[in-house]
């Protein structure tokens, strides 16, 4: 059963997007516009303005010329206005989940009961940030010395997102940048910028001063690298590919600007022979399959214990070919299209490519769209490309080991460090897999989860700061500490 689009989606869609610079809708300065499309027909949704290095700069001098009063605005007016925007969120709930599924092509199920709360949260809990920024006071060796910290803005934030979650990437962002009284420009991926330019409407709705929240559409290597470049830009965001997060941190070394960098990832899953097999098998199959294995998290990489392999393995593959393939305004649909042409043949060159067994899946579903089926390999060896790289599409690569420190080693044996999943009965394995992990978050017996009160950020090659959590605030605020002569 196709889902109904509400009449206000219909009418977005049939409207040309622009920018918002300084608190006005414009067109880009060279007029020149993309088309954003379905990823489960190939069909463009809607023009979309092209902003480019002008337009970068227009709106970086907009927002340095609103960070003196948003910065200076009283803590509980800043956590009224940013409750306002959230509340704005849930409001328009539907219709964000809406256009998030006929951009990225995931389930509107997820969407909807997944993603746009997840955001929600995100933006009520950093809108209660901004009356908890505090500095300390220090205990010095000096006779006749006060001495204090403060937390201060950095001033200009870019904000650079991509196409996976883009609408839960844009408001991990937004928040914490401005309830920490910095200004902001978002740069949403070319692929999918239509909640974030929804956001930005919701943003002048709720009463966000000119300026505070500018957006600009637009391609990587036009609008994404003028910001990185850009010597009035005081901080970069960044979620995306390793490969572009490399690009940013020598491009923000122009001006020492601050960057954030949430990677990829070849996250290892552990399934001991005493899991609760079951549930460790249905954890796994969600962990690479969910959002068509597009996540920064994904469990890309099985390995399960001899004695559970040959089950898990079976178990897995029929669950896999049981998934609802479709597209993501279908009320049933499981598993979306991946996001483009481009990505479809990135997917299937690894599979071709990959040595081992297909066990299942291995080709495209359908012929209009870019759906790949849920895809099992086995038998690979360690080093294969298909085992090391991140595909980021459906594919999942299983392993088998026999002892905790073989298995532990292996799993460690990447560049990429963002996740990990354990799962165990014992107790004490448990945590002492947790900490010999080389990842920023660890799962037992559990994936996937997240809280916006706690932490998360990559270790090696997946990245560099935490999001989330109050330890956010560090990656948007300078630290300054104050003596002063008493006596
Ligand atoms: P990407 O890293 O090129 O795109 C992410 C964002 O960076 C987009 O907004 C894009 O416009 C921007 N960007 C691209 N080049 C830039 C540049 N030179 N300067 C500044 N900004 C730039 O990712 P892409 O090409 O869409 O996907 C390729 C692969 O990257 C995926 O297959 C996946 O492996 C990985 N990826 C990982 C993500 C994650 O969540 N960790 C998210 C997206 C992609
Ligand atoms: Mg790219």
């Amino acid at each position: 059963m196709p889902i109904d689009l509400l009449p206000s989606v219909e009418h977005f869609l049939s409207r040309r997007q622009r920018l918002l610079i300084g608190g006005q809708w414009v067109d880009s300065v060279s007029g020149e516009t993309f088309d954003t499309l379905n990823p489960a027909t190939g069909q463009p949704l809607c023009a979309v303005a092209s902003g480019q290095a002008e337009d970068v700069d227009r709106a970086v001098q907009a927002a340095r010329a609103a960070f003196p009063a948003w910065a200076a605005l009283m803590p509980a007016e800043r956590e009224r206005l940013l409750r306002r925007y959230a509340e704005l969120l849930e409001r328009h709930k539907e219709e964000l989940a809406q256009l998030e599924t006929l951009d990225n092509g995931k389930p509107y199920q997820v969407a909807y009961n997944v993603e746009v709360n997840v955001a929600i949260g995100q933006m009520y809990y950093y809108a209660g940030l901004p009356t908890k920024l505090k500095g300390e006071t220090y205990a010095v060796s000096s006779p006749g010395y006060h001495v204090y910290t403060r937390r201060e803005p950095l001033g200009v934030c870019a904000a650079i997102t991509p196409w996976n979650y883009s609408l839960v990437m844009a408001v991990q962002k937004i928040g914490p940048a401005l309830a920490s009284g910095n200004t902001l420009i978002l740069k949403p991926a070319e692929q999918t910028p239509l909640t974030a330019i929804r956001l930005a409407e919701l943003a002048l709705e709720a009463d966000l001063p000119p300026g505070v929240f500018n957006l600009v559409t637009g391609y990587g290597e036009t609008a994404g690298a003028a910001l990185t470049r850009h010597s009035e830009v005081d901080k970069v965001a960044f979620t995306g590919s390793t490969e572009v997060g490399k690009a940013i941190m020598q491009a923000a070394a122009g001006n020492l600007k601050r960057i954030s960098l949430e990677l990829g990832g070849k996250s290892p899953l552990i399934i001991f022979d005493d899991a609760e097999l079951e549930l460790a098998t249905e954890a796994a199959l969600w962990a690479i399959f969910a959002n068509s294995g597009q996540n920064c998290v994904a469990g890309s990489r099985l390995y399960v214990q001899s004695g559970a392999y040959e089950a898990v393995i079976a178990r897995l593959a029929q669950r896999a070919t049981e998934l609802r393939v479709g597209p993501g305004m279908e009320a049933n649909t499981q598993i979306g299209p991946l996001i483009s042409q481009q990505q479809l043949e990135r997917v299937l060159a690894y599979v071709h490519s990959a040595e081992g067994r297909i066990v299942v899946g291995g080709e495209r579903w359908g012929s209009v769209g870019y759906f790949v089926k849920p895809t099992i390999i086995g038998e690979l060896s360690d080093t294969s490309r298909a085992a090391v790289e991140e595909i980021f599409g459906p594919v999942l690569s299983v392993f088998r080991f026999d002892t905790e420190d073989e298995v532990l080693a292996r799993a460690n044996a990447s560049r990429f460090g963002l996740a990990a999943g354990v799962w165990t009965t014992h107790l004490g394995r448990a945590h002492r897999t947790a900490a010999a992990l080389k990842a920023g978050v660890v799962w037992i017996n559990t994936y996937d989860w997240f809280d916006p009160a706690v932490p998360f950020g990559g270790m090696k090659e997946s990245g560099y700061g935490r999001e989330l959590g109050t330890q956010v605030m560090d990656m948007y605020t300078e630290l300054k500490s104050v003596w002063v002569k008493i006596e």
